[in-house]
């Protein structure tokens, strides 16, 4: 098994003093840092082979087409499509979820109802409340508790017949929680409703396998997964994506214009409208090469340890309050320290050269549910070490001493 040593060797940027101090990222359900060799693979193809994809038929331009071919196949692989055709490039998961709520959700109607949960990101509520709008759909909510768990309950008697589409996130951005997907899109589909899953977060901690989950969409960004941004994936079943009308149009998608009329291509090609992201396709591409060298088993092991450890030096600090405590979480800390606002804290942990969010993390009705503005969010990634967290802990500490 690789050592946490030998990945940091991979990421420079974890060896950066900041105002003279090391650098502590924590901050990774955000964005992550970019290993070498996807930054390696990026620059050489803009050093030596740069070109456009699909139009062209001279040499760069035909192996520009068959490297980002060559992505798609490595996503399908790495989330276990049945298709190449079911993996549908998108800027990120805001673009692929925006992608199904205005698509799919085009065959909407009077009535029909959809269902988010409590702990959605923005990125997975506001699509739908404007689909509902506009088709005349009713917009339901799966409350959660306060230990961070969806309430199946409540959900059992939100399902119907008349439920078209389920949108949940694997794993919350705020509260770590590891929703129970397989279940949930089981219960779904006994009502005939389709299930998006927002993989935003779980990709960078858990191995997917669309088909054991049976979800009908999957979507996720590469930045979060150790790789560029501007490139996420829409997975889809094939049958459903076939049936889909086009989100965008424009160059690249279509099959024969006319003033007439216009044919499109079939999917995946129909919702990939425009030059595409090509550069970060590819280094997409080098992404998964890492992350199956490393492999989610590597993964687990480094982060679960220093989950523990953070979570238990937190609570031994007294006028800490912590949100979420579900047994199935990934490395996602969100807390207050009793009398300070996240804004300050968040501050401090700067000068002590520790990087972290505060804020609403995109996810009000979560800060609602707990009748607060902000959280303070530490969030681990497998390079982080256990000096990291002692170095997060001590920041703590002295937050609560500056304020006391
Ligand atoms: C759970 C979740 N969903 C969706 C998003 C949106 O991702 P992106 O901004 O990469 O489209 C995020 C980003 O933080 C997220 O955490």
């Amino acid at each position: 098994m690789l050592t946490v040593d030998e990945i940091r060797k991979d990421f420079p940027i974890l060896s950066r003093k900041i105002n003279g101090k090391q650098y502590a990222y924590l901050d990774n359900t955000t964005t992550t840092h970019k290993p070498l060799s996807v930054i390696k693979t990026m620059t050489d193809f803009l050093k030596k082979e740069n070109s456009s994809v699909n139009r062209g038929v001279y040499y760069l331009s035909q192996k520009a087409t068959a490297r980002c071919e060559e992505t798609r196949e490595k996503v399908q692989r790495f989330i276990n499509a049945k298709r190449e055709e079911e993996v549908v490039f998108t800027k990120g998961t805001t673009e692929a979820i925006n992608l199904v709520a205005t698509s799919f959700g085009s065959t909407l109607k009077k009535g029909d109802e959809v269902i988010i949960t409590e702990m959605e990101h923005h990125a997975n509520i506001v699509p739908w409340q404007q689909v509902c709008l506009s088709q005349g759909a009713i917009f339901k909510v799966i409350p959660f508790s306060d230990s961070g768990m969806l309430d199946q309950e409540a959900f059992d008697r939100l399902l119907s017949h008349k439920t078209k589409i389920v949108a949940i996130t694997h794993c919350s951005n705020v509260l770590g929680t590891i929703n129970s997907i397989k279940k949930m899109v089981e219960k779904a589909h006994k009502y005939g409703a389709k299930v998006l899953i927002d993989g935003a977060q779980a990709i960078q901690h858990l191995p997917i396998d669309v088909q054991d989950l049976d979800c009908d969409f999957y979507c996720f960004s590469g930045h979060k997964l150790y790789g560029p941004t501007g490139i996420g994936i829409l997975y889809g079943k094939y049958e459903l994506l076939s049936m889909m009308p086009p989100y965008q149009t424009g160059g690249d998608m279509i099959d024969i214009v006319t003033f007439e009329k216009t044919t499109f291509k079939e999917t995946p090609y129909k919702f990939e409208a425009g030059t595409s992201a090509i550069v970060e396709i590819i280094g997409l591409g080098a992404t998964i090469d890492y992350l199956e060298n490393i492999g989610y088993e590597t993964i687990t092991l480094l982060e679960v340890p220093l989950l523990e450890y953070a979570m238990s030096e937190l609570k031994q600090i007294e006028g800490i309050s912590i949100y979420g405590s579900a047994a199935k979480r990934a490395g996602i800390i969100s807390f207050n320290i009793d009398g300070v606002h996240a804004h300050d804290a968040g501050t401090i942990f700067d000068d002590e050269g520790v990087a972290l969010r505060v804020g609403h993390h995109c996810a009000q009705p979560i800060m609602t549910h707990f009748g607060i503005p902000a959280t303070i969010r530490a969030s681990i990634g497998f390079y982080n070490t256990k000096e990291e967290i002692d170095k997060f802990i001590i920041g703590v500490k002295k937050i609560k001493e500056f304020f006391k």
